[in-house]
């Protein structure tokens, strides 16, 4: 029997599953950390304690697979900056995807490159949490750092070198840097050159479904895992599209995850308009997506259990049931980290508003929710083309009903679960099961493996409340976005 390894190297923990050919799970483990936050805005991770995690839960799958597996891919959260020294040893913390710190990088970026050049080059805006600012920050306040630069990487990247010895990075990952040039697919010269950047720090750029190497031989002798290639692997979103069979423009997903995302494949490079899309390249060789991101999806609930409110998911959910749509009155803004799409806002605070002495925890459990929900609608709404048949609604969010349902509703589109909830993880592993021939190409894969479930209607009394709270919930941001600026400091 072939095996395959989908590893995800996650926000809050990393997770290894061990799945069969035709993409049913094994077994999986999984080794949990937490965001280092030295001061407000600021999000970090250390690289070696991912390291740590991919080597526990690969230890942990040993003893199910006999030595038989062909192949692993990595998945990680995107957009992080990892830099390692001309030792290979890592420099700093990583700098991570919801971190808030750059926003004077953006100037600085925008003060050389206009928001169209950069359109025209890199597929997008200019985006302060994207990894060319974090690494401008680097070179700014961290002089002795910056100076042991041998090697700028991303997350997944990172692993992948520790895996095998060797270098890469894929286009999908690459695509959230601002320094890959969507169209050529190689580094962005005008780019690096403006910011003295040194080409030699950059990785070979490969397909996600190409092999880089095998493992280090003593590692591939303690894990078992002497048969075994690595491929480039993919960002978190790309990967877990692959896993959720989000591969043609007919496709759509959401994911309810740390961050929310909507993602939407594309044909053609579509280079949107607007300038909150995010435009990457996908997992499929000459394959584009455009996708909107809110940064605190799950990490609002989380938030929320922490600090106000501390049962388990499930109850803070049939809390919220026993509200009702629209909360009774309450609206929650979901900018604990500032937002991406749509308001590329780092100053934007959380926010409940429609405080009343009858307001009930359910009501709050409620608007946390629902405040997510409209972030997403946000997301959606700025797709060009949003007539999808098959909208698939993946991440731990996803296994509430009502969470489902609630939606469905605002985006006015049925939603549908997969039967497996791997999603980066299996669509790791899918792109390693290509590397290996086991199919031909992610999109037949795709169509062997990927299964779907329950599906989530609109519910029309719903969707009447939310289109109207809606565009209150718009209004308060605008509102709001010159306090949220001049509250920066506090
Ligand atoms: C995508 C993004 C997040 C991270 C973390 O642009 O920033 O989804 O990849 O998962």
């Amino acid at each position: 029997m072939n095996y395959y390894i989908g590893i995800d190297i996650g926000t809050s923990g990393t997770k290894s599953v061990l799945f069969d050919a035709s993409g049913n799970v094994v077994a999986s483990s999984s080794y949990e950390y937490n965001i280092i936050s030295l001061k407000p805005g600021y999000a970090e991770e250390d690289p070696t304690k991912w390291w740590e995690a991919v080597l526990f839960t690969l230890n942990e799958l040993k003893q199910y697979h006999n030595g038989n597996v062909c192949g692993i891919g990595v998945s990680g959260q995107m957009h992080g900056l990892v830099i390692l020294d001309e030792n290979n040893e890592v420099i700093r913390n990583s700098i991570i995807w919801c971190d808030t710190r750059t926003e004077e990088e953006k100037e600085f970026i925008l003060s050389k490159f206009s928001n169209d050049e950069l359109k025209d080059i890199t597929g997008n805006h200019c985006m302060s949490a994207f990894t060319l600012a974090k690494l401008l920050w680097v070179k700014r306040n961290e002089e002795d750092n910056y100076k042991k630069i041998a090697h700028v990487m991303l997350p997944k990247d990172y692993i992948v070198y520790k895996l095998t010895g060797k270098f890469s990075a894929d286009y999908s990952d690459s695509s959230g840097t601002q320094w890959l040039n969507i169209k050529t697919l190689d580094y962005a010269t005008k780019i690096l050159d403006t910011f003295e950047l040194d080409r030699n720090w950059f990785s070979k750029l490969y397909e996600s479904t190409d092999i880089v190497g095998k493992l280090e031989s003593n590692l591939a002798k303690n894990l078992n895992l002497e048969k075994c290639v690595v491929c480039a692997g993919g960002g978190d979103q790309a990967c877990g599209a692959v896993g959720c069979g989000i591969v043609t423009p007919n496709d759509m997903s959401v994911v309810l995850g740390s961050s929310g995302v909507v993602f939407a494949p594309t044909k053609e490079l579509f280079v949107a308009p607007n300038a909150e899309v995010q435009t990457f390249c996908h997992a499929m060789k000459g394959q584009y997506h455009v996708m909107g991101v809110t940064n605190a999806c799950g990490t609002s609930l989380k938030w929320y259990k922490n600090t106000i409110d501390n049962k388990s998911y499930d109850e803070l959910m049939a809390d919220a049931s026993l509200s009702k749509a629209g909360a009774n009155g309450v609206i929650y803004l979901p900018y604990l980290l500032g937002e991406r799409t749509p308001h590329l806002d780092n100053y934007a605070t959380g926010m409940f508003f429609g405080l009343r002495n009858t307001t009930t925890k359910n009501d709050l459990a409620r608007a946390v929710i629902e405040g997510v929900g409209y972030s997403l609608k946000d997301c959606f709404n700025m797709l060009e083309d949003k007539e999808k048949t098959n909208v698939v609604i993946s991440g731990g969010g996803a296994k509430s009903a009502l969470w489902r349902e609630i939606i469905a509703s605002m985006l006015g589109v049925d939603v549908r679960t997969i039967k497996s909830d791997e999603g980066p993880c299996l669509g790791a592993a899918i792109m390693a099961m290509v590397a290996c021939n086991e199919y031909s190409d992610i999109v037949s894969a795709c169509q062997k493996i990927v299964g779907y479930n329950e599906i989530s209607k609109v519910n029309l009394d719903f969707k009447k409340v939310y289109d109207e709270k809606y565009l209150i919930y718009k209004q308060l941001y605008l509102n709001n976005k010159e306090i949220f600026k001049k509250m920066k400091e506090d």
